[in-house]
């Protein structure tokens, strides 16, 4: 029965991984993280010399760093792997492009009109001239627009005021002969994401997955003893300092457990390889955040002292990234 337990568990782990092709990996890998860092915490005799985790909580430890993601079951795809500001079940500059495109034949098509309406007309050439020169002026603009529109989709860089006066200025257009707005609402508000792909929507949907491990794993009728795997698994984004979610839980609130699993989740989620929406951070990079953030109150201080003290981040490299990302 404990085996058949423990498959099951790794199959829903398995299946919350293989779900997104951008996490695959990530919930073995913090699992991983998660023992070694215990492991340590348990042989420390100077800070953690009260703390010792008992094999029943390093069982805890464990299944809650297999489970912490559960919730992602139903978080959409596209917004986990969302990589660019316009991307939705497919990234929609393809079709701004095509928009952009119909534009552009929209003006060459104005400008034959108006060179047929006066072909019977003297000093013709003249005219024709101009409007030839009125025509390339305006294809011009839509395509200074597109390249403009192409960039800040695709940028990984926070939205500047510049590009969201750009932004402003297109919204304001519409084609005047099919009256087609140039963006629709909702391409409006995805493009002015200042930071990262998401909107603040997509962010609260994501940011439910937390809540929803919690209530996943609540169903479940644990033994007594791995009965704080829910709470643990729950509040991987809680941070110390009260700013996490789901519950804003504080520093009196967070187990151990729950701090070692949100120190992993980090660590993991900055240096991994596999996602294709962000460049991984290398070791230096990615130990840098850490130090910041608990310097900052966020994740405990102590235990990412040790972590990095004790060599677990560098055994961790080894196996799990590339050479190149090593410069430590
Ligand atoms: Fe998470
Ligand atoms: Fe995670």
């Amino acid at each position: 029965m404990k085996a058949l337990f423990e498959a099951f568990i790794k199959a829903i782990a398995v299946s919350i991984d293989e779900k997104s092709k951008h996490t695959g990996g990530h919930i073995q890998r913090v699992t991983e993280l998660c023992m070694m860092i215990a492991g340590k915490i348990n042989e420390d005799t100077t800070v953690f010399r009260d703390i010792h985790l008992s094999e029943d909580q390093m069982d805890e430890l464990r299944i809650a760093a297999l489970m912490h993601d559960t919730g992602k079951i139903t978080t959409p795809d596209h917004i986990i792997g969302k990589s660019s500001r316009l991307e939705t079940v497919f990234d929609r500059i393809e079709l701004i492009r095509m928009r952009w495109e119909y534009f552009k034949a929209n003006q060459k098509l104005m400008a034959a009109q108006k060179k047929l309406s006066i072909l019977d007309q003297t000093g013709k050439q003249e005219e024709m001239a101009r409007i030839d020169a009125l025509c390339a002026r305006e294809i011009e603009i839509l395509e200074n627009e597109m390249a403009a529109l192409s960039h800040i989709n695709s940028s990984r860089e926070a939205l500047d005021q510049e590009s969201i006066d750009v932004l402003e200025a297109i919204n304001e257009k519409s084609c005047k002969t099919s009256k087609l707005p140039y963006l629709t609402e909702d391409e409006f508000e995805n493009l002015c994401i200042i930071k990262g792909t998401l909107t603040s929507k997509e962010r609260e949907i994501i940011n439910g997955h937390a809540r929803l491990t919690e209530k996943i794993l609540n169903k479940l009728p644990w033994p007594k003893k791995l009965s704080n795997i829910p709470s643990i698994a729950g509040a991987h984004h809680e941070k110390l300092d009260g700013s996490g979610y789901p519950l804003h839980l504080d520093r009196e609130n967070i187990n151990t457990q729950a701090r070692v699993l949100a120190i992993a989740d980090i660590f993991e989620a900055l240096c991994a390889v596999d996602r294709p929406y962000k460049k991984p951070m290398t070791l230096s990079e990615t130990i840098k955040v850490l130090r910041q953030m608990s310097e900052n109150q966020l994740i405990d201080k102590d235990i990412v002292k040790l972590f990095i003290e004790s060599g677990v981040h560098m055994d961790y490299a080894g196996r799990h990234l590339f050479p190149d990302q090593i410069d430590l």
